[in-house]
């Protein structure tokens, strides 16, 4: 009896082993990325610039390239053609029901611009774009929020200077400073109102259930 415990003991340990076994051998698939695989995945900028590739453009060259590839969904002046997203405008309005949510009203960074059009714009044909057509189409995107004027060339040394007027409104999450008043280590889990719930309505009486006289006509 006692052998056919360690028998069992035996094989379940070879049991628990085995996947840790398994991780260490080669899987024989695949093959180790090469370094132009990694820098082609490897495209994303921060917003202190770290990532971007070196180059330049202006916003006149933006303004040449957005019109041939971008304005027939973006619109010429950024308003968004049909249904298409706003890029420009809408400054102001962060607050009012319906905010008008475009890079120069509500994105925290110019690097979030060029980051997003170098990776997925144009749409259909994402990642077609060079580099210096990347930066040129960035600060045409400023310019037409009012954020650079029109003589103005962005390029990879410059880039950290543009700053966009909503990032103060961007922060890190701070509710364990801000709400630790009404954090509870130990929350009520149980029976945690003293009193019995109180009716202090009926939605009969408030009358909401419209009748088939002032209720509206149903066809
Ligand atoms: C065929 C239509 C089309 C074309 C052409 C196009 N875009 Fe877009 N663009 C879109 C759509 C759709 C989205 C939203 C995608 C999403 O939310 O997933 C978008 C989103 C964007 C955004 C983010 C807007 C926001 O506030 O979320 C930017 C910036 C942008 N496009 C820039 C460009 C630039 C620059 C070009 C030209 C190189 C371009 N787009 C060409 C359709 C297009």
């Amino acid at each position: 009896m006692s052998r056919f415990r360690n028998v069992l003991l035996v094989a379940a340990l070879a049991a628990l082993a085995a996947p840790a076994i398994a991780q260490t051998k080669a899987t024989g698939l695949g093959r180790p990325a090469l370094p132009e695989e990694i820098a082609a995945w490897d495209i994303d900028v921060r917003p202190d610039g770290a990532g971007l590739p070196p180059g330049r453009g202006s916003v006149k060259l933006g303004e040449e390239i957005y019109l041939e590839r971008c304005a027939s969904c973006h619109g010429e002046f950024g308003e968004g053609a049909g249904r298409y997203p706003v890029l420009a405008g809408g400054a102001g309005t962060l607050n009012k029901e319906n905010p008008d949510k475009t890079v120069g009203s509500f994105w925290p960074y110019a690097s979030t611009v060029f980051d997003y059009v170098r990776r997925a714009m144009p749409f259909g044909n994402a990642q077609s774009l060079t580099p210096d057509e990347t930066y040129a189409l960035t600060a045409y995107i400023l310019n037409m929020n009012d954020l650079v004027k029109e003589d103005f060339e962005l390029s990879k040394e410059n880039f950290a200077s543009v700053k966009l007027p909503n990032v103060g409104n961007f922060f890190d999450d701070d509710r364990e400073t801000s709400e630790k008043a009404f954090w509870k280590p130990q929350p009520c889990m149980k029976d945690c109102k003293p009193d019995a719930p109180k009716i202090l309505g009926r939605a009969r009486a408030l009358d909401v259930t419209p009748d088939s006289k002032t209720g509206p006509r149903v066809e």
